[in-house]
């Protein structure tokens, strides 16, 4: 019998595979950068992921994931140790072939199979979304290995700073997470929420304002910054977004997406820090995330989806939280020192894009594709 899997995940599970295609295995084994994986540990985790809560939970067959739990749990290999204990892309591709058909087998059995994480096709919603997410962080670690490579750029060199539309939300009490089947346990439970008048920004900051903000001097003027983030600004010596490159006065900016002029298009490279330094700058704040969610949910926000944007939120449980399917995927992050980011990026595939998705890194992290919208 050759059983199908359903188109979705077929695709998914093609465009991973397709991250490894035109690239030489030294920088498919190498870290782009000191927080993200090599590129070819991601397309063995995405299909181990798959064949261990599908085998090895459901059905009991470990065969598969015993001999490579040490290297694709991430909890059990430390990034820094992956590189060398990877296959090479030929058997990478013919591995992950060889587990989609044993997956394949194992979802025809599970269409008739009774069990917690089956119902309602869960898991095969989790799954999708595990395959999306990484294929978003596969997309950001070719940036930068692109990056490194050359600037496919833009140069930007006049601060000819858009004027910011802002639009007011009224006082009112939001309906906020979700019972949705298939959100994240962090999204849950759904839950009411009083909520004061603010405005907030139509867009989000682009190039240009923040070219205004250098000019200004916002990265030198220690009043803007959190103590901790002028330490870490200080140390790091951040003064301009991680894929910007100063050139002859102006700045080279890479960028792929023609779809806005570069000063008009969002600023991102930056991280949470950066993103309250400049709302302080702009006598300004960052929304909070669920005034985030509220703006979004009754359409007030415009461009959506192109950049990630910091809210003035740390990632913390909803009340009555509970980890679901697995303790991993949010509970160690409600850590104080992680913060939420809302929308999605140009690189973000659509089982993730919904108003109350939760994503969440640290105040320091610059290669996420993240950037902000003002709030007031
Ligand atoms: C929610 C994007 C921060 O990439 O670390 C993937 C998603 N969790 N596999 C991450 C995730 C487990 C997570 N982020
Ligand atoms: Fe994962």
């Amino acid at each position: 019998m050759t059983a199908q899997p359903s188109p979705r995940l077929a695709a998914l599970r093609h465009a991973s595979q397709a991250m490894l295609d035109g690239r030489d295995e030294t920088a498919l084994r190498r870290q782009p950068h000191p927080e993200l994986s090599p590129l070819l540990w991601h397309v063995g985790h995405v299909f181990f992921a798959e064949n261990y809560w599908l085998a090895a939970r459901i059905f009991g067959d470990r065969s598969i994931t015993a001999p490579w739990r040490e290297l694709y749990f991430p909890e059990q290999c430390a990034k820094q140790a992956r590189s060398p204990r990877l296959p090479g892309p030929a058997a990478m591709r013919e591995w992950t072939d060889e587990v989609a058909a044993a997956n394949d087998h194992y979802w025809a059995r599970a269409a008739r199979h009774r069990h917690e994480l089956l119902e309602h096709g869960y898991l095969h919603a989790f799954l999708c979304q595990h395959y999306a997410q990484h294929i978003e962080t596969m997309r950001l670690a070719a940036a930068q290995l692109d990056l490194e490579e050359s600037l496919g750029a833009a140069t930007l060199d006049v601060a000819a700073g858009a004027s910011c539309q802002r639009v007011r939300v009224p006082a009112q009490k939001v309906r906020l997470g979700t019972t949705a089947m298939d959100a994240y346990d962090n999204e849950k439970p759904a839950y009411e929420r009083e909520i004061d008048v603010f405005d907030v920004a139509t867009g989000p900051v682009s190039n240009a304002e923040w070219l205004g903000f250098m000019h200004d001097g916002g990265y030198d003027r220690h009043e803007l910054w959190d103590d901790d983030g002028w330490r870490w600004r200080c140390i790091d010596q951040i003064d301009h977004p991680q894929h910007w490159r100063a050139v002859d006065g102006g700045w080279h900016i890479a960028w792929h997406d023609n779809r806005l002029p570069i000063s008009e298009a969002p600023v991102h490279g930056i991280g949470w820090y950066e993103a309250r330094a400049f709302a302080r700058y702009a006598g300004a704040r960052l929304p909070a995330e669920h005034e985030w969610e509220a703006a979004a949910r009754s359409g007030r926000l415009d461009a959506t989806g192109q950049v990630w944007e910091w809210c003035d939120t740390a990632f913390k449980p909803y009340p009555g939280f509970t980890p679901f399917p697995y303790e991993g995927y949010s509970k160690p992050w409600f850590d104080g020192h992680h913060f939420v980011a809302r929308g999605a990026s140009v690189h973000t595939e659509a089982e993730v894009k919904r108003p109350g998705f939760r994503n969440f890194y640290p105040p320091t992290h610059r290669h996420i594709f993240a950037g902000l919208r003002l709030a007031w």
